[in-house]
């Protein structure tokens, strides 16, 4: 498994990844990721996933980004922005491999936590990311749980 930046060569086959139709509500499509990457370039991973030539996935990952300036403009947190397994590709250890691949990336940068959002529903990623060592923060964005897997 490995990760390659997006290329001429391989983002059409990128936007064509989809995960399966029941799971649509749960993350946004590639395309929309890809156009977040390009308006927030200082802040947003984005990496495609690849078992040898075959693409089975997507991700991205938010570095470094104030969480709510409103707030408390010091609380500044990097994680795992989205997470797109192909549908025929998943339960495979894909998006296990993904999200080790974002705390790597984290830790090289001097992150000491990761973390994510998700859709709190049944049939949702939740007992995935509980099962990879996160833990709901007790905090809610956009009505999603979000979680944090301590790094150091
Ligand atoms: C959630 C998702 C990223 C998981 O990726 P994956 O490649 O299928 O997961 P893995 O094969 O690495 O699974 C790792 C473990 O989590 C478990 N797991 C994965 N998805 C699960 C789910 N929805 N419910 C329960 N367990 C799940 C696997 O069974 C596996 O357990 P094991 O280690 O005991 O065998 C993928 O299913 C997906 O893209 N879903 C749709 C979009 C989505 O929800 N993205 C996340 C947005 S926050």
């Amino acid at each position: 498994m490995r990760l390659e930046r997006i290329t001429p060569e391989n983002y059409e086959a990128a936007l064509a990844l989809s995960v399966r139709p029941d799971q649509e509500d749960l993350v946004e499509p590639v395309v929309k990721s890809l156009a977040e990457a390009y308006v927030y370039p200082e802040h947003a991973w984005p990496r495609l996933i690849y078992d040898g030539d075959v693409l089975v996935g997507f991700l991205m990952a938010f570095l470094d980004i104030p969480w709510d300036p409103d707030r408390d403009p010091d609380d500044r947190r990097s994680g795992l922005w989205r997470l797109n397994i192909a549908a025929d590709a998943q339960g495979r250890g894909y998006g296990s491999f993904a999200v080790d691949a974002v705390c790597q990336e984290i830790r090289a940068r001097g992150g000491t936590r990761a973390y994510v959002t998700w859709e709190p529903r049944a049939g949702g990623p939740e007992p995935f990311y509980l099962k990879l060592g996160f833990r709901p923060t007790g905090e809610q964005s956009g009505g999603q749980t979000v979680g944090v897997l301590d790094l150091s």
